[in-house]
């Protein structure tokens, strides 16, 4: 059996000790200096056995253990193992963004306060210094007072004014034709221009960085009357939506947001991923991954008013379990991975009039 060192991986120094972190499998070990050695040798895959041969001057004992730790701890893999290949393939398609595009992996899955924790239990989670000021303040004479905070009566203002993230919700069912017109309006193409180099290139009302739209879209409909029950694809070009062969439910609903309960109410949930390749194909610089984020809060935020202002009750969260997300929808995660999920439900407390007034 040959042994390959992970392309996954980044050491750096953590209180006098090195540290040594394969990203896409979140596990991290301290090590010697020397370790880097070993790490380094088998970048050509090779046996235990060369290793002994190569390390003579150390003892087999210590040099077995070594290579014992670096399995253990997934920096050295089986060649030819899916778990070599999956890491080849993160080395090689994600070669212009590495290594600082580890950290879309290294925050994988990241652990979630349950909301029943009792106050105390979630407070020693917190630093024991207060928190920041939540404002800053420049003293000094230039200050100019501002005209009225008053919110100018206009649907697109109140319906700013209006967005809350929601967490209970009515039972009700939320329509298709309103399921439509969130996937329409965040998700959908709104036209073409033309560019020299890139050719027809989508208009949507989310802005994005050469207008390359990495996001994609899947919805969990548990909950919206005229479309079974089920996990769809939403396909922005043909405004039309594929059904995948994944098991829905609220409970399943209520895992993928980090077993945030109060999720399971929700009617329908809208699961953001990106192709990352559309973007990085043009921005070959880790930057990129910036703007792959920043286009995934807009859309996020296009949802959330396009839902206000259709009376529904909107949420996101970023507190997710990408992984089983990943895997019920068929992602391998690298290519096209999970960043972000928002839903809808009905009001809680029946519909809400204020956000259809004004114009
Ligand atoms: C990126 C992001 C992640 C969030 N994640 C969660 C979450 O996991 N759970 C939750 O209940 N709310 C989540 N929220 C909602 C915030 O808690 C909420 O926006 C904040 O409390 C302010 O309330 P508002 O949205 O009603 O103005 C998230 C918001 C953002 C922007």
């Amino acid at each position: 059996m040959k042994l390959k060192s992970a392309s996954c991986q980044i050491a750096y120094w953590e209180g006098g000790k090195l540290r040594i972190a394969n990203y896409l499998t979140r596990r991290e070990f301290s090590a010697s200096p020397v370790t880097l050695e070993v790490i380094r040798f088998f970048f050509t895959p090779r046996t235990i056995q060369d290793a002994l041969s190569e390390f003579r001057s150390y003892s087999q004992k210590s040099v077995a253990k070594a290579i014992l730790q670096l399995i253990d701890a997934q920096l050295l893999l089986e060649y030819g193992s899916a778990e070599q290949e999956r890491d080849e393939l993160v080395g090689s398609s994600w070669a212009p963004w590495l290594p600082e595009g580890g950290f879309h992996f290294m925050t994988k899955d990241t652990p979630y306060v349950p909301g029943d924790w009792p106050i105390e239990e979630k407070l020693k989670t917190l630093p024991a210094t207060p928190a920041p000021p939540q404002f800053k303040k420049i003293l000094g004479d230039g200050a100019v007072r501002l005209p009225s905070h008053e919110i100018p009566r206009d649907t697109f203002f109140e319906t700013l004014h209006a967005r809350r993230t929601h967490r209970e919700f009515a039972r009700g069912k939320v329509s298709l034709d309103n399921v439509s017109k969130l996937l329409q309006t965040t998700w959908g193409v709104q036209g073409y221009f033309e560019t020299d180099v890139f050719g027809k290139l989508p208009y949507k009302t989310s802005p994005s960085g050469g207008a390359r739209h990495p996001g994609e879209v899947y919805l969990m409909a548990l909950r919206v009357a005229g479309l079974e029950r089920g996990m769809y694809h939403y396909h922005a070009r043909d405004n039309r939506l594929v059904r995948l062969p994944v098991k829905v439910s609220p409970r399943r609903a209520s895992e993928y947001c980090a077993d945030q309960l109060y999720f399971a109410g929700a009617a329908a949930l809208f699961i953001m991923t990106a192709v990352f390749a559309r973007t990085m194909w043009k921005y070959g610089r880790a930057r990129a991954y910036r703007v792959v984020l920043l286009e995934t809060g807009h859309l996020c935020q296009t949802f959330c008013l396009t839902a206000t202002r259709l009376g529904l009750a909107p949420f996101s969260t970023a507190a997710l379990k990408d992984s089983l997300i990943e895997k019920d929808l068929g992602l391998n995660g690298i290519s096209e991975s999970v960043l972000y999920v928002a839903g809808v439900g009905l009001l809680a407390g029946g519909p809400r009039e204020s956000v259809t007034a004004g114009n």
